[in-house]
């Protein structure tokens, strides 16, 4: 019988390769072994678990934890309710979700831009390349806030399926519009109080021409760490600077160090809870205004 009880963290991922970015944070979290699945589905899942939580006696369930992850954020969050149903206690492990770290990526946007802002509610933001995983979770989280908000993508009826869909579940105003161009960008763009670009990395999103037509007072961020950025002139360490008369922003760094610091406060939680505990965006918002509000 061993004496010393092992904190070890089963990452669960939707993705063949599991992701190193989220191994190497784990294991800098304090966990003893992190030990990776990918390819995981819903049926694989709920065979793991069975694993994870018997194996380890009823006193021994809550030194494993669960990390799931991927690039198919629905895949996850069904995998994570497989997880869920199939534990009962005393045979439970605390789990956290973060797909490919949209998660806490977008809530480290958003609650950046929640506190420059002195909250969303009322305010119009437009959230440019915002079909990934990323620009989902951000709008879906402006809205809870009660913001009213446009995704922009270079596919019309793609992304207005997805505003339907995102308005439904949130019960808030998510609409779809077409951005495939500067000139398509500048009316959807003219009388927004935020701008939010969440494109694929090493796309520039707002260009100089855009920039300039926007109302002084817009307020930009975005969280492409990869040259180019997002937005024209807006550097990846900027926190609140003017970048053009009358506009300021925050940069992909200064939002990266919040969501470092939110993942990470996830994984000790996770690890050292006596308590059944299963983190999402949801509890990661909470840990980021908290951080910020300190
Ligand atoms: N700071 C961090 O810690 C962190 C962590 C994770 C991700 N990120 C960053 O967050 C951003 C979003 O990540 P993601 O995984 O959600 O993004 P993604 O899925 O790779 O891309 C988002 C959207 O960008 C648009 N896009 C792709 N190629 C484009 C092009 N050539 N021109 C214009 N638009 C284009 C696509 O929209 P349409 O096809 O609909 O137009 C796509 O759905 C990335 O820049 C990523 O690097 C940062």
């Amino acid at each position: 019988m061993a004496t010393e009880r092992k904190h070890l963290l089963y990452f669960l991922t939707t993705e063949a390769h599991p992701s190193p970015f989220d191994i190497n944070m784990a294991y800098d979290a304090g966990f003893h072994a992190v030990i990776p699945y990918g390819g995981v589905t819903e049926e694989i899942a709920a065979l793991l678990v069975q694993d994870i939580i018997f194996s380890r006696g009823p006193k021994g369930a809550k030194f494993s934890a669960i990390f799931i992850g991927g690039n198919d954020e629905d895949l996850a969050e069904r995998i994570r309710e497989t997880a869920v149903k199939n534990m009962f206690p005393p045979f439970q492990c605390s789990m956290m979700i973060d797909p490919k770290g949209a998660y806490t990526t977008a809530v480290a946007l958003v609650a950046k831009v929640d506190k420059a802002f002195g909250g969303l509610k009322g305010k119009k933001v437009a959230i440019p390349g915002g079909t990934g995983p990323v620009g989902r979770v951000a709008a879906t989280l402006c809205a809870k806030l009660g913001s009213e908000v446009i995704i922009g993508s270079r596919r019309l009826a793609e992304v207005e399926k997805l505003g339907q869909q995102l308005s439904e579940r949130t019960g808030g105003d998510i609409r779809g519009v077409l951005m495939a161009t500067d000139e398509g960008k500048i009316p959807h763009l003219r009388d927004v109080n935020l701008i939010l670009t969440t494109g694929k990395a090493g796309i520039e999103m707002i260009s100089e021409t855009v920039l300039k037509t926007l109302r002084p007072g817009t307020f930009v961020a975005d969280v492409n760490a990869v040259p180019p950025t997002g937005i024209y002139a807006l550097s990846v360490d900027d926190d609140m600077k003017e970048i053009v008369p009358g506009i300021r922003g925050i940069g992909a760094l200064a939002i990266g160090v919040l969501k470092y610091d939110v993942e990470m406060e996830m994984l000790e939680t996770i690890r050292t809870s006596d308590k059944f505990t299963v983190l999402d965006e949801n509890a990661a918002l909470e840990i980021a205004r908290r951080r910020l509000s300190a």
